[in-house]
């Protein structure tokens, strides 16, 4: 088992070598950005809905194809919930997953029109950026663990995440809309980006860290767990994956993955996560 094993699609739970366990290779803060990554990868099957509504007349390929990637994604939250169970015996998936659906839901799940994007080729795009970053999170993460079992998880997760990167990418391409410009798809995955700061990610990492016994004397504050959570994660990324993240949304953009915007973003982006981790 090493970062360089090689995950096929159609994996189970089943799949997983859970005897690889190493309680005493556990990093701490890799745990708490497993804990609060299984609460948003849980919450997907919302996601699934809002996706066919946009897609409802794509034909039964691309449906499908939205089910297949809703129920990865679902999987993806059960594997990381399972191994923060294993490495937490305090910790409990299924309460944490209840109190982060009691206070989090994204306003565009529940509309019954079509893409918050304004596009099916907008929504694609924004999907793209998710998934570079779900898939370069997930490699930092199999990198940054000496712990055998997560370097598993994360890395079957990574493979997943890019594969979802690829479908999205693919159906982009197909849509029938007319092409965006430049500018436009820029500013959808700049937006996208900027969402990454809203309250879901701060919230998943509250309710997977702060102990529901623990609530009264620390109450949620969007600002400190979105502080907390931010440099949780940039605490695992290196340069490298940046670069990836950086090259896989150029490109959904229809830019140069390796030009002048690829390597400006990747240099500001690698600037900022230090400055969180300082
Ligand atoms: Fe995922
Ligand atoms: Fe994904």
């Amino acid at each position: 088992m090493t970062g360089a094993a090689v995950y096929k699609q159609g994996w189970t739970l089943d799949d997983v070598h859970w005897d690889w366990f190493d309680p005493a290779r556990v990093d701490p803060g890799l745990l708490a950005g497993v804990k609060a990554a299984a609460l948003v990868e849980f919450n997907a099957p919302d996601y699934v809905d809002y996706l066919k509504r946009v897609f409802h007349d794509a034909g039964p390929q691309t449906l499908e194809a939205i089910e297949q990637w809703g129920a990865e994604e679902s999987q993806h939250g059960k594997a990381l919930g399972r191994y923060a169970e294993l490495a937490d015996p305090g910790f409990r998936m299924e309460d944490a997953v209840a109190r982060f659906r009691r206070g989090y839901s994204p306003a565009h799940f529940a509309g019954d029109g079509g893409s918050v994007r304004g596009s099916r080729r907008g929504e694609m795009i924004a999907r793209c950026v998710v998934e570079s970053g779900t898939s370069s999170y997930y490699s930092a993460m199999r990198d940054a663990s000496e712990e055998p079992l997560l370097r598993e998880i994360a890395g079957r997760i990574a493979a997943d995440e890019y594969r979802h990167y690829k479908l999205f990418y693919d159906t982009l391409g197909t849509q029938k809309e007319p092409e965006l410009s430049l500018w436009r798809k820029l500013l959808i995955a700049i937006g996208r980006v900027r969402e990454s700061d809203d309250d879901e990610l701060a919230f998943a990492f509250y309710c997977a860290n702060v102990k529901p016994e623990e609530e009264a004397t620390k109450p949620y504050d969007r600002k400190v767990y979105s502080r907390l959570s931010a440099v949780n994660g940039a605490s695992i990324y290196s340069r490298k994956h940046i670069q990836k993240l950086v090259q896989m949304v150029v490109k959904a953009i229809g830019a140069d993955p390796h030009g002048w915007l690829a390597n400006l973003a990747g240099s500001l982006l690698w600037r900022r996560l230090q400055k969180n981790v300082a």
